[in-house]
């Protein structure tokens, strides 16, 4: 039986090309369970699961408790704001205690960079990434590029922007790498002081002129402006950066071909992208989300048959 080549989901870094389609291919099974009138399945019914959000999440939080919940695992929930965290407890004392409690995976979002690594090497659970800092995002590019995949039929030699504010979106470099290692060829685009001075070492094409980059690509994926990860003005007001960098259904309409618009959400409607654009027919935002579901349940089921081993 084919298994992921990782104990953990840390980042699409450390996947190779084969564990994206076992995860894949475990996504569409899970997919049909739930358009099923009985949504769930038993699988996990022996694991305990933790989610530890020490950031703010809606769809990531719910999409990953959906997803628990559809396996028949049992589920924790976890949020900073009302924890012993703010009485001064550390990250390692926080989530030792919960794994005394018999917990088999722990899905967790952190602001800092690489608190999903750190603790994969002093705790002993399967740990999932489910956003660390300005780092990475692995289950949003996983879903991202699963919905490509069942839009397109197919990611390779697919031409994928990621527009916005690239700097401080791990989302951006989760989607960078699950694509390049899937043939798609990728594009940046937004204000220069947006886009990360390392962006060449990513082999990434670079414009900053939002028309010429969505005339060239068959998929837009649009990102919001991170103002919570900015301690500096990186471009003069919002409603210039809507001008340049935003996309409104008049220049949607103009362009050469038909592209499909993508987002993560959170969207901030009128800035990155206007209602028009958001809710139409082009759009696959909502497929992302409903995807996301079926994504968590491939990774948390895979993982889980690793530790059940
Ligand atoms: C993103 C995130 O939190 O990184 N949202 C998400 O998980 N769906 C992007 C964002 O916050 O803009």
């Amino acid at each position: 039986m084919s298994e992921l080549s990782v104990n953990h989901l840390l980042g699409i870094k450390y996947l190779n090309k084969k564990d994206i389609e076992l995860i894949f291919k475990t996504a569409d099974h899970f997919k049909e369970v739930i358009n099923r009138p009985i949504k769930k399945v038993p699988s996990l019914r022996d694991i305990t699961i933790a989610n530890l959000f020490f950031e703010n999440s809606t769809r990531t939080k719910l999409s990953f408790e959906l997803a628990e919940k559809r396996l028949s695992a049992d589920v924790l929930n976890f949020s900073s704001a009302q924890s012993s965290v703010k009485k001064g407890e550390t990250l390692i004392d926080t989530v030792n205690n919960i794994l005394s409690m018999k917990v088999d995976m722990v899905v967790m979002r952190h602001p800092n960079p690489g608190a999903g690594v750190f603790l994969s090497k002093h705790v002993k659970a399967s740990i999932v990434n489910a956003g660390d800092g300005a780092h990475e995002h692995p289950t949003q590019a996983l879903l991202d590029s699963y919905s490509i995949r069942e839009k397109l039929g197919s990611v390779v030699d697919k031409k994928v922007v990621i527009v916005g504010d690239i700097l401080h979106s791990r989302v951006a470099l989760s989607n960078i790498y699950a694509l390049q290692m899937q043939g798609a060829e990728v594009m940046v685009c937004g204000p220069k002081t947006l886009i990360p001075k390392y962006i060449d070492k990513l082999g990434v094409k670079v414009e900053t002129n939002l028309r010429t980059a969505l005339n060239w690509c068959d998929v837009a994926n649009m990102l919001r402006v991170q103002n919570e990860r900015m301690d500096i003005s990186y471009f003069p007001s919002t409603r210039e950066y809507a001008q340049q960098f935003g996309v409104n259904k008049v220049l949607l309409d103009s362009l050469d071909k038909e592209i499909i618009i993508m987002h993560p959400g959170p969207i901030n409607r009128g800035v990155e992208i206007t209602s028009d654009v958001a809710d139409s027919r082009q759009s696959i935002i909502l497929d992302q989300v409903q995807n996301g579901v079926a994504i968590r349940m491939a990774v948390i089921y895979l993982l889980a048959s690793k530790i059940k081993q």
